[in-house]
């Protein structure tokens, strides 16, 4: 889809999320002929340099991270010719009124807060003091979008005051990833699921979300953060809510984001029994959690699992089972819907019964996977076995189909004002009511992590809240 001319200003432009995802992504939208003629990145940091210093780190910063794509010389070149640099001061007055010499009056320009949350109140100050805000500008907010609901609706508030909703794109990049948005297609664009997508016909739900990667590097902010508000609160969250929201009556911002708001408030307490947390330890030459981030006696979890439930008609008696964490054995994320038996097996008890089973795969290799019953081959009477219904994306669609990464989708929807993949004010609020009451409950009873080694699947009782339900996660095991 065609985009108007625009302007990308990052603040933050020399900094980690910048070098990895931004510049590579728009990068690769510049290739696919997606940035027109006369649009810009203007890259803003405290660093002094200029234009030129400004490309050959994007140089650096494409060929360590934008793929084959970046070998491409004369592409590399073309898009630096994109790029400008301003030095600007977030809290000072430096580099300001050179920003806004710069713009274009009523083009779309987005302003990306690559940095701390700290900074947001800051610059959008500023950007208002120096008359960059017009309808055609737009934020984008990266999280950890606020630590606990107070910081979360304080920084709302802060933002509102400079800006409409309609301009804030809050990024939880899940929602970029390709599969994510398929789960929306394969639910609602399909017959044959969504008939059977409630409590009456499905046993149970379970999502993972395991990494193989440390905290190594990110340890100060992970430290203050753990799984639960990394991981939990934002992106096992939002995929917890395409799997069970109601149809939105149409694929657009508020529809969507109304039918999500539904699910976090229909989300129950959650049971200290039914959660469990753990740390990872040494392992193979590996470092602890504890030596990562610098802290001996930490109590901070690099792994979470917990089963909720909702209240809601459509889901109400079955329970969804969340995981995620690092330096697990491998990296596998996945949604898996377990449909419930079938009400009577007419091939009697030797034959076994099977149940059905709908497994997206996100990561590592994108695909679904309907698991389906038939009967053994042979001539030995009627046993049933499960045979997988299998659709790998890459085989589906050929290994050069496009599977963007998800910053690319993300920008771009920026670009085009299209809000429908971005959260909105108050769903991040509302998981964060959700998130809140349990975090307090670790704190007020002291309660520590379980040691796991790292590269295994996690803390044993993490298997165990599975089994005591007679049931056993799928996927990383
Ligand atoms: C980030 C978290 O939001 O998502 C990281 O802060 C995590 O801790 C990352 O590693 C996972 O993203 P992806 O796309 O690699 O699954």
């Amino acid at each position: 889809i065609p985009v108007d001319t625009f302007d990308l200003v990052v603040f933050g432009g020399t900094g980690d999320l910048a070098q990895r995802k931004i510049l590579p992504a728009l990068f690769k939208r510049f290739c696919a002929g997606q940035m027109p003629r006369g649009s810009r990145l203007i890259g803003a940091a405290r660093t002094t340099m200029d234009a030129a210093a400004y490309r050959d780190f994007v140089r650096g910063a494409l060929s360590e991270f934008g793929g084959e794509a970046a070998l491409d010389r004369s592409a590399v070149d073309a898009f630096c010719e994109k790029l400008t640099y301003v030095a600007i001061d977030a809290r000072g007055d430096q580099g300001w009124d050179t920003l806004s010499g710069m713009m274009v009056p009523d083009r779309v320009c987005a302003f990306y807060y690559s940095v701390g949350p700290g900074l947001f109140s800051d610059l959008s100050q500023r950007l208002h003091r120096h008359g960059l805000v017009h309808a055609n500008t737009r934020i984008v907010v990266e999280k950890p979008f606020g630590h606990d609901l107070d910081s979360a609706r304080a920084l709302n508030r802060e933002l509102s005051q400079h800006f409409e909703e309609s301009q804030i794109y809050r990024i939880d990049h899940y929602l970029g990833k390709e599969t994510v948005q398929n789960l929306m297609v394969v639910r609602f664009g399909n017959m044959l699921f969504e008939p059977l997508w409630n409590a009456q016909y499905i046993d149970h739900v379970q999502i993972t979300v395991a990494e193989t990667v440390g905290v190594r590097g990110r340890g100060e902010y992970y430290e203050n953060a753990g799984a639960m508000r990394d991981m939990m609160q934002n992106h096992l969250m939002q995929l917890l809510c395409l799997t069970a929201m109601e149809p939105p009556a149409m694929f657009e911002p508020d529809a969507v984001r109304d039918e999500k708001l539904k699910v976090i408030r229909a989300l129950d307490v959650v049971q200290p029994h039914h959660i469990v947390r753990g740390q990872y330890t040494a392992a193979d030459g590996h470092s602890s959690y504890r030596e990562d981030v610098d802290n001996p006696r930490s109590k901070t979890e690099s792994f979470i699992a917990l089963k909720c439930h909702l209240n809601n008609w459509r889901w109400a008696g079955t329970p969804f089972y969340l995981r995620t964490g690092k330096r697990l054995k491998e990296r596998d994320s996945e949604i898996t819907v377990v449909f419930k038996d079938t009400p009577h097996s007419i091939f009697g008890p030797e034959a076994g019964r099977h149940r059905n089973e709908l497994t997206i795969q996100l990561q590592p290799d994108e695909g679904i996977t309907l698991g389906v019953t038939i009967k053994e081959p042979g001539p030995g009477g009627m046993r049933l076995i499960d045979v997988p219904l299998d659709m790998s994306f890459a085989e589906a669609l050929g290994p050069d189909a496009d599977s963007p990464d998800a910053y690319e989708r993300l920008i771009m929807d920026v670009i085009r004002g299209n809000q429908t993949l971005f959260m909105r004010n108050d769903e991040v609020e509302a998981a964060w009511a959700w998130t809140d009451p349990i975090i307090r409950g670790w704190e007020a009873r002291g309660d520590a992590p379980k040691p796991y080694d790292s590269f295994s699947a996690g803390p044993d009782d993490a298997a165990m809240l599975m089994r005591r339900d007679g049931r056993e996660w799928r996927g990383m095991k």
